[in-house]
């Protein structure tokens, strides 16, 4: 079969809040009658033996034109906005990302080094800059915007996550994050609960202006988060 051919596949894992199964099934049997009505691919459930309302959704899309397609699709985008409110979904593979290999990691670094030039960090003189890739590929940037209250001050990642969600986009795989320290700057509490509210469990990327300095899960810095699902 083409799609398999091409080898374009993602994954998703829906962890569905309890009592929303019958909506998830409902959604997710929406969602494949779109898929193949529309030519973009056919979707698997695959339900989680260990965790009950834990399930991965297998899309092998027909191309990656078509899994961008899918990704504009207005009635796609409905399907996703009904699913985040009964479940928190996280993508573990994704294969439309359009930058692949060592080199995409170069890129997206690159990316938060340029936008920390743009820092307004007059009062600490710490200047942070991030970027954040999208689902399909692409980056969005941000840097911390300082006030004189102080407390009115925004990091970077923040920056980043909100002009990336005012733009319509709701995938994310990862954030990388530079600031021009010896050590890695992790991000502050405050950011990791907002990356974790829109983007789900992200490599987070700490580097720079010389080097990268490591990769972590979101989940590891963010242990045991508070999210939606348990309002
Ligand atoms: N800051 C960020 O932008 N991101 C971080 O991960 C840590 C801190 C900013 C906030 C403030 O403008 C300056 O760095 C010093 O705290």
């Amino acid at each position: 079969m083409a799609a398999s051919l091409e080898g374009r596949l993602s994954v998703a894992m829906v962890e569905v809040s309890e009592g929303h199964e019958h909506d998830f099934v409902e959604i997710a049997r929406e969602f494949s009658v779109i898929m193949a009505k529309k030519g973009y691919g056919r979707t698997d459930i695959v339900r989680d033996e260990a965790a009950p309302l834990t399930f991965y959704a297998v899309r092998h899309w027909a191309s990656a034109a078509a899994a961008d397609a899918c990704q504009a699709d207005p009635d796609i985008h409905t399907l996703t906005v009904r699913l985040d409110r009964i479940a928190r979904v996280t993508h573990v593979v994704n294969g439309v990302r359009r930058t692949r290999g060592p080199a995409a990691g170069v890129d997206i670094v690159a990316a938060a080094r340029r936008a920390r030039e743009n820092a307004d960090a007059r009062f600490s003189n710490f200047k942070v800059g991030a970027a954040l890739e999208t689902g399909d590929g692409v980056i969005i940037t941000g840097c911390n915007v300082e006030n004189a209250t102080y407390g009115l001050t925004i990091c970077a990642e923040r920056v980043a996550m909100f002009k990336a969600i005012s733009e319509g986009h709701r995938v994310f795989t990862r954030i990388a994050i530079v600031a021009d320290t010896p050590a890695p700057t992790p991000p502050c509490g405050a950011c990791r609960q907002i990356l974790w509210e829109f983007g789900g469990d992200l490599e987070v990327i700490l580097a720079n202006l010389q080097a990268e300095h490591s990769t972590h899960w979101l989940k590891t810095l963010l242990p045991l988060p508070f999210d939606a699902r348990l309002l």
